[in-house]
């Protein structure tokens, strides 16, 4: 190819972005900025669709209005970016694209600057073109230029504008938190960062600012929100990225009722002001144990019903030995009523089987109801008496497809919670572009980890718990309940919180339950433990996951789309090709060896 001579840009000044050039321009000149999208030749007249942020206009080269514009307008590749100077004009009558905001309108150029050139791009810079993902990431910068992605970060920008300026009118004051800090217990992992000038030493990158925020209200702010990047080395999945953004947020003198209020009051005024979406309030509440009863978790999608229902106590005592064993060793079987599922073939069940399988559902038992008549495997082992009580508790119909399974109650759970998923897409049960929130209250304080055994907390261990359950703390820890609460928008948890421990005391005493030494927990948490005895006033707080809120609100199906440059699944970066190796000298500097039978180093 020639070589292009460049121009600068010199004192050229936009007038527009490309899409603002509207009807009232017409007969003035507009001075435009942005990389062709596209150049036809027709016979001597070259178009150019000329792109920036705001989208797409027409740009025209006539010899007859300028030969030297013309001509250097012919050597335009997709990509190159450009600045014209010309008139608007209405198209001829036929030649309008209805499509295009701009499309009744052009420019007749009367002199262009070239800026820069491009190769081919690895991909049309289009929104209908399907690319691999390894791909958009490698090139995320040009990604970015398609308007179906670059609209989700304009989005984004706008809900962050948002909830700063409403929780700027409700007193809140936006304080940062350090990046280079101690280790605090989220429960995943944390990312290290060793010091130089403390060999040995690590700082941990914040997996949140918990314990900032509370150190803040010990402080006296009151109230104190941040939009903040949190950190965590954890396996990654569609809703998950090991650095992430919170909407975090910490107020004293509160209880769940303020700090639920607030919250709702907040992302209705982001859902109505960025999306458009109009949320009544107050948002369903359901308890922890009421969650896992009917939705097998603590995440429902209440988009469509299709319930959970326990029916131990009806097949305890059954001939089919699969349930009355389960139930026998303490397990429960669960069913649910997929209405209208009669329709779907032994091949979807199977398949179906195969899909709880993956929960460690070690079966999944079925009854199709056709008419009268239920055809299933199972039922001939059913009395009389068991099938009227089946047919009253799971409210059997004709056309229904009931499946259950019979486990210990985590399998069963999840797994009919999964299954209880995939029938709502497969049946076409989940209504596009709504928007279900609800609360999830009363969590357990503490799970058992059996295989560090001890207890954990489910939240974390600066949660209050309630205190009518202060009593089983010792004896009973698993009875504990908590106040914390979740906010689940359409099956995911977009945000969780507490009312947090305030007295020195009760901390303590968690920390005991924990199994957290004295020793450690001064270690650790000293300067929270000395703290809380300066006048900690009762304060509680939560944090809102803004990516998956974002991602959720714009209709994605991953949070990778709502980060301007995520990291893969693995954890990496496709652009910059991060993690990467270090130098010697920099590992030295930083008083690290590697342990070489592990990594390779760079040979650099
Ligand atoms: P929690 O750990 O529940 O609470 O986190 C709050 C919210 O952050 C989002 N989130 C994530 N989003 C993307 N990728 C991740 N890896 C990820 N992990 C969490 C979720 C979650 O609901 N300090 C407490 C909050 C508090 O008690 O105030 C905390 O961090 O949407
Ligand atoms: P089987 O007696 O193993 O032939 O199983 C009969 C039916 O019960 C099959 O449809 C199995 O999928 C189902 N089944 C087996 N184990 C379970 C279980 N634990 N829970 C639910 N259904 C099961």
């Amino acid at each position: 190819m020639e070589e292009i001579k460049l121009d600068s840009l010199g004192n050229w000044q936009r007038s527009h972005y490309c899409a603002t050039v509207s009807e009232k321009d017409v007969g003035e000149e507009v001075t435009l900025m942005g990389w062709v999208q596209r150049r036809r030749d027709h016979g001597g007249v070259i178009f150019v669709d000329l792109r920036d942020r705001t989208g797409l206009v027409q740009v025209v080269f006539d010899p007859s209005i300028s030969k030297s514009a013309h001509e250097r307008a012919d050597h335009l590749r997709n990509e190159w970016v450009i600045a014209v100077k010309g008139k608007v004009r209405p198209r001829p009558k036929g030649m309008e694209n209805p499509k295009l905001p701009t499309g009744y309108l052009e420019v007749a150029v009367t002199q262009i600057k070239i800026l820069n050139t491009s190769p081919p791009p690895p991909f049309l810079i289009e929104d209908y073109i399907e690319v691999g993902e390894a791909t958009r990431l490698t090139y995320r910068y040009l990604d970015l230029r398609r308007s179906s992605v670059a609209n989700h970060f304009i989005k984004r920008h706008q809900a962050a504008q948002a909830v700063r300026q409403f929780l700027d009118t409700q007193g809140f004051l936006e304080i940062e938190t350090p990046f280079l800090t101690k280790s605090t217990p989220e429960g995943a992992r944390d990312f290290l960062v060793p010091s130089r000038l403390h060999p040995g030493k690590f700082y941990a990158l914040p997996q949140s600012p918990q314990l900032f925020k509370q150190l803040l209200m010990v402080s006296g702010f009151d109230r104190y929100f941040q939009i903040v990047k949190c950190f965590r080395d954890e396996d990654l999945r569609a809703d998950r990225q090991p650095e992430f953004t919170q909407i975090d947020m910490e107020m004293s003198f509160v209880n769940e009722e303020n700090v639920m209020t607030v919250s709702e009051s907040m992302i209705v005024y982001l859902c109505e002001k960025v999306f458009g979406y109009n949320i009544s309030t107050p948002f369903p509440r359901l308890s922890y144990d009421e969650a896992i009863a009917r939705y097998g978790t603590d995440r429902p999608d209440l988009r469509f019903d299709l319930e959970l229902k326990e029916i131990t106590d009806i097949v305890k005592n059954s001939e089919f030995k699969v349930f009355a064993t389960v139930a026998k060793k303490g397990g429960i079987v669960k069913a649910i009523n997929a209405k209208g599922g009669a329709r779907l073939s032994r091949k979807e069940i199977d398949d179906l089987t195969k899909f709880v399988g993956e929960f460690g559902a070690k079966g999944l038992a079925w009854i199709k109801v056709k008419g009268t008549e239920w055809q299933s495997p199972i039922v001939k082992f059913f009395s009389e008496g068991e099938k009227a009580a089946l047919a009253q508790r799971l409210n059997i119909e004709d056309g229904d497809l009931i499946l259950f399974v019979a486990d210990e109650p985590e399998i069963v759970n999840e797994s009919l919670a999964n299954l209880r998923v995939e029938l709502g897409k497969k049946l076409g049960l989940i209504m596009e572009n709504s928007f279900c929130f609800c609360w999830i209250t009363d969590f357990p304080m503490f799970e058992y980890d059996a295989a560090e055994g001890r207890f954990k907390s489910v939240h974390h261990p600066f949660t209050m718990p309630k205190e009518e359950d202060l009593p089983y703390l010792t004896e009973a820890p698993e009875k504990v309940r908590s106040r914390s609460y979740d906010m689940v928008l359409n099956g995911v948890e977009i945000g969780g919180g507490s009312i947090r421990i305030h007295r020195r005391d009760i901390q303590e005493l968690i920390f005991k339950v924990i199994q957290v030494s004295e020793e450690e927990a001064k270690q650790k948490f000293g300067f929270l433990l000395e703290a809380l005895t300066y006048g900690a006033p009762p304060h509680g707080g939560i944090a809102f996951g803004f990516d998956r809120l974002i991602m959720l609100l714009c209709g994605c199906e991953s949070i990778r789309e709502v980060i301007a440059f995520p990291k893969t699944q693995k954890g990496t970066c496709l652009l910059t090709d991060a993690p990467s190796y270090i130098d010697q000298e920099q590992l030295q500097e930083l008083s690290l060896k590697l342990d070489v039978t592990k990594t390779k180093v760079s040979q650099s």
